[in-house]
């Protein structure tokens, strides 16, 4: 808890009213007629029973639909990654750094279709993919948050600033926010032993980082990314 808190703290709130999810909305609504229509005659019309049927039948087409096209944007990507790398030696890390590029993580729907394709059991598909710390099996944050852990900045205490930004962020090594803003990573030397222990943040690696710097790192990742959806 921050001292502010300590000092100030915050008056008790009514918890909100639970809003049900958008998709729910309809659900919802339906079953507040129907009850009401219940209630006013003692039972449900076939007239109306039958209309309602009608309707979800005409809702699981569309979704039918929808989900038809995504299967097909999958399949229709990686078959591309096959045909470009199927000839090469050691094709399935081409086609997993491929797939990576483009979504920014392999996704299990993906990684199963490439099973499917390359006719590779799926779970050595993720035995390689969790070989190589290089692959992501999440949807990466917008923002990274890479420390060094090599034996320089391990020595230098890579760990308090590890513990500082899971208490900053809620997450830890690997893991990224609920709200996908910032991506933990952890990597052996990043080249600047000189100036261990280094964080990377977003591209710019700070040197000699102590924890007590890591709130003021978040702060300033936070306010770059308003200021560039502020701008025109
Ligand atoms: S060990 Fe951290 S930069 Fe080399």
């Amino acid at each position: 808890m921050n001292p502010t808190e300590q000092l100030h703290p915050p008056a008790p709130v009514a918890p909100p009213p639970a809003s049900p999810e958008p998709w729910k909305q309809d659900e919802v609504a339906l079953l507040t007629m129907l009850e009401e229509i219940e209630r006013k005659h003692g039972y449900i019309p076939h007239q109306i029973g039958d209309e309602i049927a009608r309707l979800l039948e005409v809702k699981m087409e569309r979704l039918k639909r929808i989900q038809g096209k995504l299967e097909g944007g999958v399949r229709r990507d990686v078959q591309a990654h096959v045909a470009r790398w199927k000839d090469e030696e050691g094709n399935l890390i081409m086609i997993l750094h491929a797939i990576q590029n483009q979504y920014g993580y392999v996704p299990r729907e993906v990684a199963m279709e490439l099973s499917r394709e390359l006719g590779v059991r799926l779970a050595r598909i993720y035995e390689v993919i969790t070989f190589y710390h290089y692959f992501k099996l999440q949807p990466p944050g917008k923002h990274n948050v890479t420390v060094c852990n090599g034996t320089a900045c391990y020595l230098k205490d890579a760990a308090g600033l590890l513990n500082e930004l899971r208490s900053q962020l809620g997450v830890g090594e690997g893991q990224t926010t609920a709200d996908r803003e910032f991506h933990v990573e952890v990597v052996r030397c990043i080249g600047c032993c000189g100036m261990s222990p280094a964080v990377v943040c977003d591209g710019k690696t700070h040197g000699r980082v102590k924890p007590t710097e890591i709130a003021g790192f978040i702060a300033g990742i936070r306010a770059a990314a308003a200021a560039k959806e502020a701008k025109p």
